[in-house]
């Protein structure tokens, strides 16, 4: 395969432990690889996300939004951050806050999210107990686009895993987070090429076998 002759800027927002900008990071480290992790934005001071990016001689930055008087405001100084980057693509990798539809909209199409369950089942938090709740054989994780309902935008691919008998939400959480390890770079490679961008209501996907077999793990492939 040729070297892409641009790679895209991504700035990253996180709040936690940093694994998927960790993915990102590492699969940006391939020259191949049409993306590359510009800048890291945390609004925690002590997200772990911050160490990788250090770690990573990436440029990282704390919005905490506790110094904020109100949710616009702080808005407002991270889509400042962000822009300060000139990013193509932002991705957001565990970021807990809520989204403005300003914010949302600036960064229409070229803003993706990762969750820990294949959507549209188990939007919102504590997805792993919930899909264990429901007694389900097949749980997983989705790469969507964002738009202004929250873990419903365009789904670019998804990664599923068993349930298998015994797990708590502890082993079944840990199953998922190894597949959105591995699915974050690819959901990210197929925006950058425009392989996947949002075409009306959903994300359209140009499928190429390659494409094809990236937009979907299975458990026959996941260990
Ligand atoms: C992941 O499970 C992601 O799907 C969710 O938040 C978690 C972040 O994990 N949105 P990490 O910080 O990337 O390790």
């Amino acid at each position: 395969m040729s070297r892409p002759a641009s790679r895209k800027r991504v700035v990253v927002l996180a709040s936690g432990r940093g694994t998927n900008l960790q993915a990102l990071i590492d699969a940006g480290n391939d020259p191949d690889f049409p993306a590359q992790v510009a800048a890291v934005i945390a609004n925690r001071p002590g997200a772990l996300a911050l160490d990788r990016a250090r770690e990573a001689g990436i440029a990282h930055r704390v919005v905490d939004h506790t110094k904020y008087r109100d949710r616009a405001g702080h808005e407002a100084e991270v889509v400042a951050a962000i822009d300060a980057a000139e990013p193509d693509i932002v991705c957001l990798a565990g970021y807990m806050r809520v989204l403005s539809a300003d914010f949302v909209g600036r960064y229409r199409g070229r803003m993706i999210n990762i969750h820990p369950s294949l959507l549209p089942l188990f939007p919102g938090l504590h997805t792993h107990e919930r899909a264990l709740a429901a007694g389900v054989k097949i749980h997983g994780a989705s790469v969507h686009f964002v738009t202004e309902s929250v873990d419903e935008g365009p789904i670019i691919a998804q990664a599923a895993v068993p349930v298998l008998p015994g797990d708590d939400a502890g082993t079944l959480g840990g199953r998922v987070l190894a597949a959105e390890n591995r699915l974050y770079p690819l959901a990210l490679a197929l925006v950058a090429r425009g392989a996947a961008r949002i075409d009306g209501g959903s994300a359209a996907i140009s499928m190429t076998a390659e494409t094809g077999a990236q937009v979907l793990f299975s458990p026959a492939n996941l260990r």
